[in-house]
This record gives C-alpha cells, sequence and structure tokens, in this order.
C-alpha cells in the first residue's frame, strides 16, 4: 500500500528571465514502512521537493496524495489540522 504518491508534481519560482523549475514533473511512489532518501547536490531541489511533500508549499502544477488524500484539494484550515496530525518536518536550519 502506497503511503505517499506524487504525479507530475512541478514547483517553478519567479518568471521571464530568473525563472527557476526547481522541481519538474516528479512522480513516484513511497509504501507504507518504507524509507527514503532523496540524494542530489545543492540546488537541484530536494528542499523544494520536502516542502511540497510536507504541504508547507504548494505546487505550481501537479498532486501530492497522502494516505491517498489529494492535500492540495484542502482548504488551508483543514490542511493546518491535516499537516498537524500527519505530518513531522525537521528543518535543515
Ligand atoms: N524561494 C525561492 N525563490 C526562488 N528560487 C528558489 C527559492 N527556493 C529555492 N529556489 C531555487 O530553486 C532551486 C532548488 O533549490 P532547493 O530546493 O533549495 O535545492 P536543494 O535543497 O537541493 O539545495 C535552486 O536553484 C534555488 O536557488
Ligand atoms: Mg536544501
Amino acid at each position: 500500500m502506497d503511503i505517499l504518491t506524487t504525479k507530475n508534481l512541478c514547483k517553478t519560482y519567479g518568471k521571464g528571465e530568473i525563472k527557476v523549475e526547481a522541481v519538474k514533473n516528479v512522480s513516484f511512489s513511497v509504501a507504507k514502512g518504507q524509507f527514503v532518501a532523496i540524494v542530489g547536490p545543492s540546488g537541484s531541489g530536494k528542499s523544494t521537493l520536502l516542502h511540497l511533500l510536507g504541504a508547507l508549499d504548494t505546487p505550481t502544477s501537479g498532486k501530492v496524495f497522502l494516505d491517498g488524500k489529494d492535500i492540495f484539494i484542502m482548504k488551508e484550515k483543514e490542511l493546518s489540522v491535516f499537516r498537524r496530525r500527519n505530518i513531522g518536518f525537521i528543518f535543515q536550519a
């Protein structure tokens, strides 16, 4: 059973000449109980991806399903409660 699924997840910062496609068409699934590490060089989009998975930031497009629930169709208040009850996040800083 998949606890986490992303579909065509994208996060773009800025526009025009300063546009940065930090996360581009990311699709993957994580099974319940599975441990996953995201590895890549500095600036490759790891933090941006984690912020999207943890519902701390919203994607430009694409979806995140946690335990089968499409988290970004929730209203901010509902999402706050979901985040508090279901997600743990340790910030790099
Ligand atoms: N808030 C932001 N505004 C504009 N660009 C950003 C922002 N956050 C990250 N970026 C850019 O997005 C890219 C990915 O950054 P980041 O997700 O922090 O990568 P990593 O965690 O792998 O080092 C980098 O080019 C970074 O400069
Ligand atoms: Mg980072």
